[in-house]
């Protein structure tokens, strides 16, 4: 796993475009703002909803924060999960939030939702002022998350719940396995590092809750399993969701020299066989609840 990790990058680019606010990081986020991307969170949330959202519903009339809510793909099934809950989205990209309150109002009409453009680092709320706060695939894109939890910690109120969803890309397994797909996975990984981020992050949940002082950190891994047999999952998680999101990466990892075209196509090729007649993928997300004490 090693192998993945990478840290030595340094891409860092300018100031970050109106998307990033410019407020607290000094790097481009890795995935970018694009129509592709938009539509690959889409795709994400909705396929992995059954996976990822099972044990979350927040009771009616409870006041719930969705940090880094992006176009509002997850926002949704909270949203269904929890019908009556008072949600407050924010996220730090303009364009993403006008984004997702469209998305939300077109699909869940009746949801009680609004919105902030916001960094989570430095949320517009007063301490305690939430029942429970939710994070979905956000910390992974943070240079600190022990600070963005302390930040979350304080606009929870005691007793109030953190629920933190993250992937971590050392858990893939493929079939057929192949060096040239683990090695193009391996660079998605390079550059969301060297843009401050850790996409192996999920492993690390448990000690970061814990030493972020929330109380009772529950972790439990989702897996999800790709094969012939669930045609739907080969679509939307193995296509459309993981190849998605390496494949986003390629002049990224072209221009900054990380490989040649020759070896990224070769890369991408074997990877897509894990979507074909024969292949599997497997894929391990992780879920982490923790608690604000009491006192
Ligand atoms: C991978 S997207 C996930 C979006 C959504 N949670 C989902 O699962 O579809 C990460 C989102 O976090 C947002 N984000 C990153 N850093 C942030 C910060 N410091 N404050 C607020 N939002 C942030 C980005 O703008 C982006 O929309």
């Amino acid at each position: 796993m090693d192998r993945l990790t990478g840290r030595s990058l340094d891409l860092c680019t300018g100031p970050l475009s109106r998307h990033g606010g410019g407020m607290n990081t000094k790097s481009a986020y890795v995935h970018g703002y694009s129509p592709q991307e938009a539509r690959r969170l889409g795709d994400q949330a909705d396929t992995l909803a059954g996976l990822l959202h099972a044990g979350t519903a927040y009771a009616a009339g409870s006041r719930v924060l969705e940090v880094g809510c992006g176009v509002g793909a997850q926002t949704v099934h909270l949203a269904r999960s929890s019908p009556g809950a008072r949600i407050v989205a924010i996220d730090r990209s303009a364009e993403s939030l006008a984004q997702a309150q469209e998305y939300v109002t077109a699909r869940e009409p009746w949801a009680s939702v609004e919105w902030h453009i916001a960094d989570l680092h430095d949320l517009p709320f007063g301490v305690g002022e939430f029942h429970h706060v939710f994070a979905c695939f956000v910390l992974e894109h943070l240079p600190d998350p022990g600070r963005a939890l302390a930040a979350l910690r304080r606009v929870l109120r005691p007793g109030g719940t953190l629920t933190v969803i993250e992937g971590d890309h050392g858990s893939v397994v493929l079939h057929p396995d192949s060096i040239h797909a683990h090695e193009v996975i391996g660079h998605q990984v390079r550059l969301q590092a060297a843009a401050g981020g850790n996409a192996l992050l999920g492993r690390a949940l448990q000690p970061l809750l814990s030493d972020a002082g929330f109380d009772q950190v529950m972790v439990r891994p989702r897996t999800a399993y790709a094969d012939a047999t669930r045609p739907a999952l080969v679509d939307g998680l193995t296509r459309k969701t993981f190849i998605a999101m390496v494949e986003a990466v390629r002049d990224q990892a072209l221009s900054t020299g990380l490989t040649t075209a020759a070896d990224w196509d070769r890369g991408i090729a074997d990877l897509r066989l894990t979507a074909e007649e024969g292949g599997t993928f497997h894929y391990t997300f992780f879920k982490a609840v923790g608690v604000k004490p009491l006192a």
